[in-house]
């Protein structure tokens, strides 16, 4: 297998991690009055709910009893494509709001909160990422969905995690050299997989950077029985002890399938709602994020992802504030590389999607 070393972009921007955001506890009343209300709203604007399995679990609930979708990247931007709602309201992360853009510029897509960023997303700014691929401009350049538009616009291919392994296992056997971003963590685990050769950027998930495999091994120690399940986006000895490695759909689904009866998880805690839903007897432990006694600065849950709220929904759904723009001349070059991945998904009939209850 051929390795390459880590390329080092000139100076890396540093990642402003923001607090947690507090929101105001509802009580049971107020909390479902407000969601009538917002559900009068998603309704007379003939707008649906495209939400991430990290958004809080009442965003997921509401998502799926008004006939949105609640899903991993590669189904939210399927999701979109074969929705008639007018409007597209993506309770998530920017680049998620983004990519629904860039697939239906005749649509509104409006977000909670357009600072819900991704620290992949942030440490690839596109004038650094320009400078790399001109550096190299011999190897295909496939990027993570987690980036700007701008980022898609300079990419011959995006890819989610649900995806990256078969499409660069395809480019490998095609002989092409890849120039891969954002995630070193899961460029590395897709360049061992698949033995391609790829040049990497720099960067990280800074709440899947906390998961720590000194303690995770401690942990499988006192469960013994339970399965480990990893996002890529892990760092390489955390991937060691998993007994499942894939995206969210398909961290949900080892839940579901699996025999166990317990299960330690590394990636956002937000997925333990969908993963009781359709699990409900099984234990979930989070993993350990930086060992006994130590800080973390996500703590297993994406600050981001947390800036959706049914309040801030309501705001926007009240105001039409947040609506996601995307200039014509990159949505031109971004929706190729996004829809080379969706061509590739449907001709090997991959798909994002949890099957159906
Ligand atoms: P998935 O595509 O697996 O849902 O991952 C998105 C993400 O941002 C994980 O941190
Ligand atoms: Fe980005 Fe990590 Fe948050 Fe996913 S969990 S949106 S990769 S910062």
């Amino acid at each position: 297998m051929k390795t390459q070393p880590i390329k080092h972009q000139t100076a890396p921007p540093r990642i402003e991690v923001p607090s947690h955001p507090v929101w105001p506890s509802l009580g049971d009343v107020e909390k479902e009055a407000l969601k009538q209300r917002i559900i009068a709203l998603l309704k007379a604007q003939n707008a649906v709910l495209v939400a991430h399995y990290y958004v809080d679990g009442d965003l997921q609930a509401l998502a799926e009893e008004t006939g949105g979708c609640v899903a991993d990247s590669l189904e939210m931007a399927r999701y979109g494509t074969t929705s008639d709602a007018d409007t597209i309201v993506v309770c998530g992360v920017r680049f998620m709001g983004e990519t629904a853009k860039i697939l239906n510029p005749e649509k509104r897509v409006l977000m909670p909160d357009l600072a819900a960023t991704c620290s992949l997303d942030e440490g690839c700014p596109i004038d650094q990422f320009n400078t790399f691929c001109d550096e190299h401009p011999d190897r295909t350049v496939v990027v993570y969905a987690n980036t700007s538009a701008e980022v898609k616009a300079r990419a011959d291919w995006m890819v989610t995690s649900g995806i990256a392994l078969p499409i660069v296992r395809h480019l490998h056997e095609r002989g092409e050299k890849i120039l891969w971003a954002p995630d070193k963590h899961l460029g590395h685990y897709v360049q061992q997989q698949t033995g391609a050769d790829m040049l990497m950027w720099d960067s990280s998930c800074v709440v899947h950077e906390e998961f720590k495999g000194f303690a995770l091994e401690r942990l499988k120690r006192l469960h013994p029985d339970a399965a480990v399940l990893v996002h890529p986006e892990s760092p390489e000895d955390v991937l060691r002890h998993a007994d499942i490695i894939g995206s969210t759909t398909r961290l949900i689904k080892a839940v579901t399938e699996m025999p166990n009866d317990a299960f330690i998880v590394a990636t956002d805690d937000g997925i333990f709602w969908k993963m009781h839903q359709l699990a409900p007897g099984k234990k979930l432990i989070s993993a350990p994020t930086a060992g006994v006694g130590a800080t973390c600065e996500s703590c297993a849950h994406c600050p981001w992802m947390a800036k959706n709220s049914l309040i801030n929904l309501e705001q926007v759904l009240l105001g039409g504030y947040n609506t996601i723009t995307v200039e014509p001349a990159i949505r031109a070059k971004a929706v190729k590389s996004i829809q080379r991945m969706l061509d590739f998904a449907t001709e090997h009939n991959i798909s994002g999607a949890l099957p159906s209850r």
